[in-house]
């Protein structure tokens, strides 16, 4: 199982670090066009190998793409982060370019690869990723929902004053402030509905420190954050790589299923060997499924943003 991780910087190095500790894959290649940034990263790696006990071979290179080929999965992570106060829509500018010319690379020297968008915008560049590569819709994914599904558990656990391992929380829609859907009405500690525990008031306030799960951190690091979006694409590229059908949210280019069509957006998907082997429809409220259109509407307008 060989992996490219396109971004060599913070959340690319962390995915790198997490995919290798867990020993499911062959080998990792890292890319950066930084001169020797990423062969750097994945030394200083790989001297950990012996510490932490895997057997992955990590190697990097500046900006040479065929040392990516063959890939099963690559991730771009390629582009730049947000500073405090920044949405991610507003990276579009710099990143559309990036993200193109990196998918571009990618397949040429790994057609049958699984791409993972990672950069943001993320829903927005995982349609620009489809409309640039055109590789089937089951072979793109954009990371987001894992993301911010495991900050919703974090705020749960946080308020249910229990361990993460307790509680199950899913987060749909737009990888963005506004538009993201913590799903509260599936929330669960163990199997019992978290509505048992807490009020609807304490309920709406981990719905709310959620959805800015990623602001509230680039404020206090001045930087986007890094090792929950580097693991959360590390169990993405494990459910693949070991075929598991394990269901996460990513953003999946729609054709009807929620009521929409033409556009990446976060929803329920079993992944597997083939990257999204089936997108799972939930049986949504009325208020889950407008604030769901809702969020469509604002992505489709960022994607009108692409040139
Ligand atoms: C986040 O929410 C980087 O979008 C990513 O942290």
């Amino acid at each position: 199982m060989k992996v490219t991780i396109v971004g060599a910087g913070a959340v690319g190095a962390s995915c790198a670090q997490y995919i290798a500790v867990k020993n499911f894959a062959s080998e990792v290649v890292i890319v950066d066009i930084k001169e020797n940034y990423a062969e750097g990263k994945a030394m200083d790696l790989m001297q950990t190998s012996s510490l932490m006990g895997f057997d992955t071979k990590i190697t990097g290179s500046t900006n040479d793409y065929s040392k990516t080929a063959n890939s099963d999965i690559a991730v771009v992570t390629s582009g730049i982060p947000r500073k405090p106060g920044m949405t991610r829509e507003e990276l579009i500018g710099i990143n559309a370019g990036i993200v193109k010319s990196v998918t571009e690379n990618l397949i040429k020297h790994s057609p049958n690869v699984i791409l993972i968008i990672v950069s943001n915008p993320m829903d927005t560049m995982a349609y620009l990723a489809h409309k640039t590569t055109g590789l089937p819709k089951n072979r793109i994914i954009g990371m987001g929902g894992a993301l911010d599904s495991a900050r919703f558990k974090y705020r749960l656990a946080e308020a249910l004053g229990c361990p993460t391992s307790d509680v199950d929380g899913m987060v749909i829609g737009g990888h963005s402030d506004k538009g993201m859907i913590p799903l509260s009405s599936f929330a669960v500690r163990n199997s019992l509905p978290v509505s048992t525990f807490l009020s609807k008031e304490r309920i709406q306030q981990v719905v709310e420190d959620t959805k800015v799960g990623g602001a509230t951190l680039t404020k206090m690091l001045g930087t986007s954050a890094w090792y929950a979006p580097g693991s959360a694409v590390s169990e993405l590229v494990k459910a693949i790589a070991l075929d598991s059908k394990k269901m996460f949210p990513c953003s999946a280019l729609l054709e009807g299923e929620y009521g929409l069509n033409d556009i990446s957006i976060g929803v329920p998907c079993i992944l597997g060997k083939n990257g999204i082997e089936k997108i799972v429809e939930l049986e949504l409220t009325e208020a889950e499924k407008t604030k769901l259109h809702e969020s469509a509407a604002a992505v489709k307008k960022t994607n009108g943003l692409l040139d």
